[in-house]
């Protein structure tokens, strides 16, 4: 059974100069919100990041939707060599900042894009992508830490104040998924190779 739409719409309207920040994938699910974004009369600002060109998604899409577009690799194979938070520290940095960053992607990414705009004060907005298993509140497994309150964020994100979020608990919990997930799959291989005996 398919149950939805659950959680929060993203809150958008005219703000003025919207920086939004897509590391790896992430950057598909930040495509409707520059969509939303332009629509609204702001003027967007593009920032992709991903390991190497074979890696990167919606280049054109974005191209054709964003007044600017930074596009950052680790090996320097598309765009500049370097990370998203160095254009990210520019915009906060140049004289007409933005009025909100928006961050979809790998947890460390949004975590050093909170850092980065933090000493300027300039609004953040992270959209969590946990582990969800019920989606309806009850299973705890979406659970984060947001300015010390525990939140779901099936129920009451995806979409957080980056400043305030908890990123590090937020990775030891997915570390932890991912042991549980790897142990679970040790085990059915034990099985397997028992069975096959
Ligand atoms: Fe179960 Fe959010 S997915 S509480």
């Amino acid at each position: 059974a398919v149950l939805g739409p659950l959680g929060n719409p993203t809150h958008i309207e005219k703000k003025g100069t919207v920086v939004c920040v897509g590391g790896g994938i992430g950057v598909a699910p930040l495509h409707p919100i520059v969509q939303a974004h332009k629509a609204a009369g702001n003027k967007v600002i593009v920032i992709m990041g991903a390991r190497n060109k074979d890696l990167l998604i919606f280049e054109d899409e974005m191209r054709a939707l964003a007044d600017e577009l930074y596009i950052m690799t680790d090996d320097g194979s598309a765009g500049t060599k370097g990370l998203v938070t160095e254009p990210l520290k520019q915009l906060c940095e140049s004289q007409c900042p933005p009025a909100e960053v928006v961050a979809i992607g790998p947890p460390i990414m949004m975590k050093f894009c909170a850092l980065t705009t933090k000493p300027y004060n300039v609004p953040t907005v992270a959209s969590l992508n946990t582990i969800m298993i019920d989606g309806t509140g009850m299973c705890g497994g979406c659970r984060i830490t947001v300015g010390g309150e525990t939140k779901f964020v099936c129920v009451d994100g995806p979409e957080f104040d980056a400043h305030l979020v908890d990123f590090d608990g937020a990775m030891r919990s997915s570390a932890m998924y991912r042991q549980m997930e790897k142990e679970k799959d040790c085990q059915g291989m034990e099985k397997l190779s028992q069975e096959s005996k």
